[in-house]
């Protein structure tokens, strides 16, 4: 790999933007130029080098991929109130009440008993109608709205009882009722329930359908299909509603709401987002995090088993951002997800580390946790002979899936008693024991915490680095793994941003990340796989009813209950995958202007006195089957700047090339869900191209050249 010379700038020409220094290559400068030498193969690019990092953040699933409309199905995201629910009562007169039922495990009271499906749904919402003078029923809001499409079916069902009165106590010495006692009701709970999906001031019907209620004091599963007309107005200012118009006392679980999903899947996502997915091409999917395998106490880790079968059998569990994941999204959907996407799932296991703080000592006391990540393993790859193969199989697919790496743990350097060791070494020890084709990764990066990395053993054979850093940084640090050592671990770099922009990135990150992943490119040998993170978010704002929707600015894709869009960071990430060769080419660069960067506290503090980044990133790759050549560049600045190209150890070029070219007019630029397609990429066909050429590059602007020589 050739180094890169930011030689030789003469800084002829300095101008202010946005209050820093830019200089640029004045009249007497010399030309800026990047050579690529084709004359030998360079190093092969990672197969896998882009692909995609997930977990339950900003309501990525709930309420945002996973495609169930129905907020708080299972009624246990809040204690005291029924989160999402509200009572529906049409005329003045009518006498009626929603109550949310038997919320504490630990106690329940005792007319709160009873309602239990199973244990993991022993939580439920009861209607009670004493008079009923016209509808009354139960409505959700849905994820920030219930989204309406013309011509749509949506699949609903639910649990529903609907009985007189509960049973009196059996026996004298039985607790009283802590509440007040039930209304004496007849019990006209049987016959028709209505259900559908309407505006939420109840005057327009999208959709309807009945259910005939059996008389029975027992839970049963009633479902349906609502179909909107092929006229309806797509809107989000809806809800679902079920009702009914005789008194009594109706119970509910498990209410459920399904649009048309990707791949018709009946526990699938939403089609959008699925297919702003696929487009990206993404060879692998890491999952599920993050902070959300890890839970804030050692309790709450991602719950594989409890997310496996039937919804009836998910209770769902903490999470780590402050709202309650269904577990809709369980093992087997990421797995499902990632195969739809053509990807290969990256399965970080549980390793005994938790957020606050707390773990689990490598040896016996950590045995169950080793011993549950290999069952989840088994569960992802085992076959149909295995027991976790025969389960995976039971619940629907036989196929065991393909998986060569085994994150162990997430951001382990957190955990500052130094017991990472111990534990990667025995889950590596245990997973290689099993499966020795496996490759197990290490969440402590050797450059950035060389205290406590893993020591004990063969080093890791890769490593996780994660970066969340602004433009400047990016800018700055764009070339780190240019001197990483060769003969060394190979990197995943499993989670990275340019923060800048909320909730979605701007243009600026885009720049950012687009120079970053120029680094990353040309060190794509060592490089072997890396992932955006976080990638989705619900845009939503707070409501009277509903929290503001996210937890961590600047994320990749964003999205309501109706539309969604990507940031431009988003394309960034689409073009570089979509452009990409199998061999590195070896660029050398010469003349590259910088630009002054603000000096950080840090850097005060360390004596800095003055700073200069590069305002032109590149990378280049070739195809070596076919010839194409994908050059990139990235102009950080508002000026022009025009770059020769030189492609040596070629004869002929075409001379039409590709270009296409994310751009804006400044920094903050952006696309938002009002305003999606402010920035996307622009392809056009540029011509004059030979072996040596020159490119003006717009401001503010990330450019790729397809050229083909025609091989
Ligand atoms: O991506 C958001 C969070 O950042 C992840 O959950 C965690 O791994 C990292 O600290």
């Amino acid at each position: 790999m050739k180094k890169n010379k930011f030689t030789g700038n003469i800084l002829q020409a300095c101008f202010l933007v946005f209050g820093v220094a830019v200089c640029m290559p004045g009249l007497h400068a010399q030309k800026t130029s990047l050579t690529l030498d084709l004359s030998k193969p360079g190093a092969a690019v990672s197969p896998m080098l882009y692909g995609l990092m997930t977990e339950e953040i900003n309501h990525s699933y709930d309420g945002g991929l996973y495609a169930e409309l129905i907020r708080n199905r299972i009624f246990k995201d809040n204690k005291t109130t029924p989160e999402g629910w509200s009572l529906v009562k049409d005329n003045a007169a009518d006498s009626a009440a929603i109550k949310l039922m038997a919320t504490s495990e630990e106690h329940i009271p005792y007319d709160e008993r009873n309602h239990a499906i199973n244990g993991a749904l022993s939580t439920c919402l009861r209607l009670t109608v004493e008079k009923a003078a016209g509808r009354v029923g139960i409505a959700n809001e849905g994820y920030w709205g219930i989204p309406v499409k013309p011509s749509t079916s949506y699949r609903a069902s639910f649990y529903i009882k609907g009985t007189a009165r509960t049973e009196p106590p059996r026996w004298p010495w039985e607790p009283k009722p802590t509440t007040p006692p039930l209304p004496e009701i007849a019990n006209n709970t049987p016959g028709p329930i209505t259900v559908s999906i309407e505006s939420n001031d109840g005057k327009t019907v999208y959709a309807t359908g009945t259910i005939n209620l059996e008389k029975s004091i027992y839970w049963k599963k009633y479902e349906l299909t609502l179909t909107t007309a092929a006229g309806v107005q797509p809107t989000k200012d809806a809800r679902f509603v079920i009702s009914t118009d005789r008194v009594g006392l109706y119970y509910f679980n498990l209410v459920s709401l399904f649009p048309p999903t990707y791949n018709n899947r009946s526990n699938g996502n939403r089609t959008d987002l699925m297919q702003m997915l696929v487009d990206m091409k993404p060879k692998f999917l890491r999952f599920p995090g993050g902070n959300f395998l890890e839970g804030p106490l050692i309790t709450d880790a991602f719950p594989w088993k409890t997310t496996l079968g039937p919804l009836e059998s998910r209770p769902g569990h903490k999470g780590s951002w402050g709202y309650r994941p269904s577990d809709g999204m369980g093992l087997l959907e990421f797995l499902e997800w990632t195969e739809d996407m053509g990807a290969e799932p990256l399965l970080a296991v549980y390793a005994g580390y938790s957020l606050s703080g707390d773990h689990v000592d490598a040896g016996p006391l950590l045995k169950p946790y080793v011993d549950d990540a290999l069952e989840e393993i088994e569960y992802v790859m085992g076959d149909t002979t295995t027991y976790w193969g025969a389960k995976r199989a039971a619940d629907g697919h036989p196929e065991p899936f393909k998986l060569k790496y085994i994150e162990i743990g997430n951001e382990d350097w957190f955990d500052r008693s130094n017991s990472y060791d111990g534990r990667f070494n025995q889950f590596r020890t245990a997973v290689e024991a099993k499966y020795p084709q496996l490759i197990c990764i290490s969440t402590i990066a050797d450059a950035q915490y060389p205290q406590i990395k893993v020591t004990s053993g063969k080093p890791p054979a890769v490593l996780d680095e994660h970066y969340y850093r602004n433009s400047w940084d990016m800018w700055e640090n764009a070339s780190q793994y240019d001197t990483y050592d060769r003969n060394g671990p190979k990197i995943f770099v499993g989670e990275w941003a340019t923060r800048e922009g909320a909730p979605t990135t701007n243009l600026n990150a885009a720049l950012g990340d687009a120079a970053w992943m120029t680094g990353m490119e040309r060190n794509a040998d060592l490089i072997i796989m890396s992932c955006y993170a976080p990638l989705f978010v619900n845009v939503n704002t707070g409501t009277a009813t509903a929290p503001k929707a996210w937890q961590w600015d600047s994320d990749l894709i964003g999205y309501d209950a109706l539309n969604s869009y990507g940031s431009p960071s988003y394309y960034v990430q689409k073009l570089f995958n979509q452009y990409l060769g199998n061999k590195i080419i070896p660029v050398t660069a010469q003349n590259i202007p910088v630009q002054n960067r603000p000096l950080t506290k840090k850097d005060s503090a360390d004596g800095i006195t003055s700073k200069t980044v590069p305002t032109i990133f590149y990378a280049a790759t070739i195809n070596d089957t076919t010839g194409t050549i994908y050059l990139k560049m990235v102009n950080t600045t508002a000026k022009k700047q025009t770059v020769k190209i030189n492609l040596t150890g070629i004869e002929k070029v075409s001379p039409e090339a590709t270009l296409t070219v994310v751009k804006g007019s400044k920094p903050d630029d952006t696309n938002t869900i009002t305003d999606p397609v402010k920035i996307v990429p622009v392809t056009s066909t540029i011509k004059g191209i030979k072996p040596a050429f020159s490119r003006t590059l717009d401001p503010y602007s990330v450019s790729i050249i397809e050229l083909k020589t025609g091989k």
